[in-house]
């Protein structure tokens, strides 16, 4: 429906903005719900940040989604922030209540449940997981994993320091522990693994593909990448000729999407096969 003068309003903050699929899933689903409500791009530039959010709060917004590169700085913004955002350092999702800013993160969710939907065959404790790449993805990907319970997280990463580092911050006595794996061995700690992640943006269209011979995966585990343009990297289309069960990054967004819009809008949302199509032929 179009919005009325009492429309509920969230959008998402980022800089830039204008590449993100949010504005049309959330679009989608207000329309496809009939609800009065508007999902707008919000591009703020990390000086105006503060100041935004505040005119935000004035606003009346219900609360937004944040996107690079604000994640980390809304940790510091947010009146409350969930353990879950604490443990991943970021905040993709933020509720306003009255002039509170309640900070959550909704990453580990969408990954997790992206799984549950495209591989309901594969059992994360069948074996370790691989993860390739330390940057802000591989936070909220190392954390589900660890929730989900694979065995282990071996994980690698060009600067191996920057894999210490999350590994660290992520490490705890009654979790999944998290093997360093360096960069020139990461092919060998393919064997036994029962999921393999990539979480670099190597494989999204204009990057290199991500250099990695898959011979020591075993064929039942799952393979999944968080770049979904294009929906099949190389290193999912190299996984699927080779018989291994796959999952596109897609789904990833879609659901980490779900907590905010029914916190903002008052309806859970689902993650169909029609509002794929929808975003991909945007
Ligand atoms: P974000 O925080 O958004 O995930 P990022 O911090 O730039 O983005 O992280 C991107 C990931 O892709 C990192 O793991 C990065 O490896 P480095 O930590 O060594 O930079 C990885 N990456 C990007 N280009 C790469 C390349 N050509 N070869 C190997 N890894 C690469």
């Amino acid at each position: 429906m179009i919005p009325s003068g009492k429309a509920r309003l969230a959008g998402v903050l980022g800089w830039p903005v204008s590449h993100s699929l949010s504005p049309r899933l959330h679009g989608y689903w207000l329309q496809r719900y009939g609800i009065d409500g508007a999902y707008l791009p919000l591009g703020a530039p990390p000086a105006s940040l503060e100041g935004v959010v505040r005119a935000l709060v004035e606003l009346g917004f219900r609360g937004f989604n944040v996107t690079l590169p604000h994640k980390e700085p809304l940790l510091a913004l947010c009146d409350e922030v969930t353990p879950e955002a604490h443990r991943i350092g970021a905040v993709n999702t933020v509720v306003i209540d009255g002039d509170r800013l309640q900070g959550g993160n909704s990453d580990a969710f969408g990954f997790a449940e992206n799984l549950r939907a495209g591989a309901a065959d594969w059992r994360p404790e069948s074996g370790p997981a691989v993860v390739i790449g330390a940057g802000g993805a591989a936070r909220a990907v190392i954390a589900a994993l660890q929730d989900l319970g694979v065995t282990e997280v071996r994980l690698t990463n060009r600067t191996e320091a920057r894999a210490a580092d999350l590994a660290a911050a992520l490490a705890a006595p009654q979790r999944p522990p998290i093997r360093l794996v360096p960069w020139a061995e990461r092919e060998e700690a393919l064997a036994g693994a029962g999921v393999l992640v990539n979480t670099t943006s190597l494989g999204m269209a204009g990057q290199p593909a991500l250099d990695l011979a898959l011979d020591a995966l075993p064929a039942e585990a799952l393979v999944t990448d968080i770049v979904y343009a294009p929906l099949e990297t190389p290193l999912l289309a190299a996984a699927r000729a080779r018989g291994n069960p796959v999952v596109d990054g897609l789904g990833m967004l879609l659901h980490q999407a779900r907590p905010g819009f029914e916190a903002w809008f008052g309806r859970a949302p689902e993650v169909s096969a029609e509002l794929r199509a929808f975003l991909l032929g945007a």
